[in-house]
């Protein structure tokens, strides 16, 4: 059966490879994830995670094998039509990527302003959002001027607010103490229960143990039933 006739999974590796040079970032990765899975990547530093993410939004392309999101099959999306992927997606990146000349506000509106929501609507969600995550005093303030706690805050905000239907995390406990990482492990942990599918790339055991969900290893690139953890 060719990969492009099941629908059961939301997003299908069928023998995916990239490769940078001589570098094998990933290594014949065959994984369905499910619609509304909470799914741990995990796996040793260098071993692929933040490949695999980027692969799965086209930060970067798979160089074999097939990738389908909600039956989109990344290879033959046409670059105009890249945003319409990425919409699916929220991601909390490794470094937070923050503008750090934007306001907490903007970094977090410009994500509604870009899929042209109505200005009403864009100030309503954004505040309600800063609001769940504790930073509804810090509306104007630079992101330099946070801590990590508090950067990582506004970029879990920034990646919910457009109500994804997929949310990755890479790392995101990463460089936070025992109660930012809480505050955040909740988070995710409520975005999945509304129906979000969570995939998050960590070494954190804490944080694994802390949510029920599916556990995949990566050794140097490739898929392992052994526990690397
Ligand atoms: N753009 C790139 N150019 C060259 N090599 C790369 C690139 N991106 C990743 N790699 C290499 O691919 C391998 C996997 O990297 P990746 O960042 O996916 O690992 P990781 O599991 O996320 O590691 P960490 O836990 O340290 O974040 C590494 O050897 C890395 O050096
Ligand atoms: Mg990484």
């Amino acid at each position: 059966m060719s990969v492009e006739e099941g629908n059961a999974a939301l997003i299908r590796l069928f023998h995916v490879h990239r490769h940078f040079h001589a570098t094998r970032a990933l290594t014949d990765v065959t994984l369905d994830i499910y619609r509304n899975e909470f799914l741990f990547v995990t796996g040793a530093s260098g071993a692929g995670k933040t490949t695999l993410l980027k692969l799965l939004y086209r930060g970067e392309v798979a160089s074999q094998g097939q990738i389908l999101v909600d039956g989109m099959n990344l290879a033959r999306i046409p670059r105009r039509q890249i945003h319409l992927l990425r919409r699916k997606f929220g991601i909390i990146f490794q470094d937070y990527k923050l503008i750090p000349t934007r306001t907490v506000y903007d970094n977090v509106a410009l994500v509604l302003e870009a899929a042209g929501r109505k200005p009403s609507y864009i100030r309503k969600k954004v505040n309600s959002v800063l609001r769940t995550v504790g930073m509804e005093n810090r509306h104007n303030a630079l992101p330099p001027s946070l801590s990590g706690g508090e950067q990582q805050r506004v970029a879990v905000a920034r990646a919910v607010v457009g109500d994804p239907t997929i949310v990755l995390a890479d790392e995101p406990t990463g460089s936070l103490d025992t109660e930012s990482a809480g505050l955040i492990m909740n988070f995710l942990k409520t975005f999945h229960t509304r129906g979000a599918t969570v995939v998050v790339a960590t070494h954190d055991r804490e944080l694994i143990r802390s949510i029920p969900g599916r556990i995949i290893y990566l050794q140097e690139g490739r898929l392992t039933g052994a526990p690397t953890v």
